[in-house]
């Protein structure tokens, strides 16, 4: 699993947003919007989840965005083309329905920007009789201030809308992604809301939307190891129902999802988690 390309897409103050193209042919082929991998970047590393936001069949590869947030994304991000991957594994999780919805919002927090790059594109394009216009799609993309704000031109081109915020106001407007999904609202008729991002903003949108009575999707970024349905680990409670969020999500219908508890149980591992110890171990100089 070569490295085939590596941009670092945003870069401020030290935190960093990198794009890798894997080469992936057997992934490339079946990778669907919504769908992720679990990336093992060395032998002895632990796996960690990403999506796969793009991939082309022909080229036999998939993108893969990620923010530095610790240990393994730290070793990821130390790899340069040419590289290998220990071990890659999906595409796995459900595919989201794609079909005819109407208007729709899709609102990205962070890195969960990337995350909603590829169901924008499909809802957009797919599977329409042709002539017929797609989904009416408004994305609203959420950063802490410019420096960190990514995918904004592929974001234009997948919407007929965009709003840009910024929690700075350094560009776009100042505020919150549910400042302005919560006016657009107000004033117009939706169909559908899928949103990633932080928990905090993924149930905050998920409130606003229950207001308006427009049924919101969210992808959960539940803790997971094996991804395979097997440990667990990614438990999560909607409606009072125990699923994988690996084999049964990561999209669930917002309005179901235990927030409280979700947000607990990310936090499990936050003390091991700051142990960030000796990267240089790691990561070649
Ligand atoms: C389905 C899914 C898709 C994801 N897609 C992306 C993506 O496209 N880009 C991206 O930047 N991030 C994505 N994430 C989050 C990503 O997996 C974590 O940022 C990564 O695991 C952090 O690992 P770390 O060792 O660098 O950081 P750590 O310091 O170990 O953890 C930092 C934070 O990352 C989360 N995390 C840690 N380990 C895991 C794990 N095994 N599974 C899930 N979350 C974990 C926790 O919230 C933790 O507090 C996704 C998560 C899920 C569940
Ligand atoms: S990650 Fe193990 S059951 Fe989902």
């Amino acid at each position: 699993m070569k490295i085939l390309s590596k941009e670092v897409i945003a870069n401020y103050a030290g935190a960093r947003i990198i794009k890798l193209s894997v080469f992936a042919p057997e992934i490339s082929l079946k990778a669907r919007a919504g769908n992720f991998v679990v990336v093992m970047v060395n032998e002895k590393g632990e796996r960690i989840p990403l999506t796969i936001v793009d991939a082309d069949s022909k080229a036999g590869s998939i993108t893969l965005i990620f923010q530095e947030a610790g240990l393994t994304t730290r070793i990821l991000g130390a790899l340069d083309a040419g590289d290998k991957l220990y071990a890659l594994s999906g595409p796995l999780g459900h595919a989201t329905e794609i079909k005819n919805y109407g208007k729709v919002i899709l609102v990205g927090g962070g890195v969960g920007i990337a995350e909603i790059l590829p169901v924008a594109r499909a809802l957009k394009e797919a599977g329409l009789p042709a002539g017929q216009a797609g989904n009416h799609i408004t994305a609203i993309l959420g950063s802490r201030n410019k420096g960190m704000l990514i995918l904004e031109a592929e974001l234009k081109s997948a919407s007929d809308q965009l709003y840009i915020m910024t929690d700075d106001g350094s560009y776009g407007l100042r505020g919150f992604t549910t400042d302005i999904l919560k006016e657009l609202l107000s004033k117009d008729k939706y169909d559908l809301i899928y949103s990633v991002g932080p928990i905090p903003m993924m149930k905050k949108v998920t409130e606003i939307a229950a207001e308006y009575k427009v049924k919101t999707l969210v992808s959960l970024n539940a803790l997971m190891v094996d991804a395979t349905g097997m440990c667990g680990c990614c438990r999560v409670s909607i409606f009072g129902e125990v699923k994988f969020s690996c084999v049964d999500g990561p999209e669930f219908d917002g309005s179901g999802v235990d927030w409280a508890e979700l947000e607990k149980r990310n936090k499990a591992y936050s003390i091991q988690e700051k142990h960030i110890c000796n990267l240089s171990r790691y990561i070649k100089p």
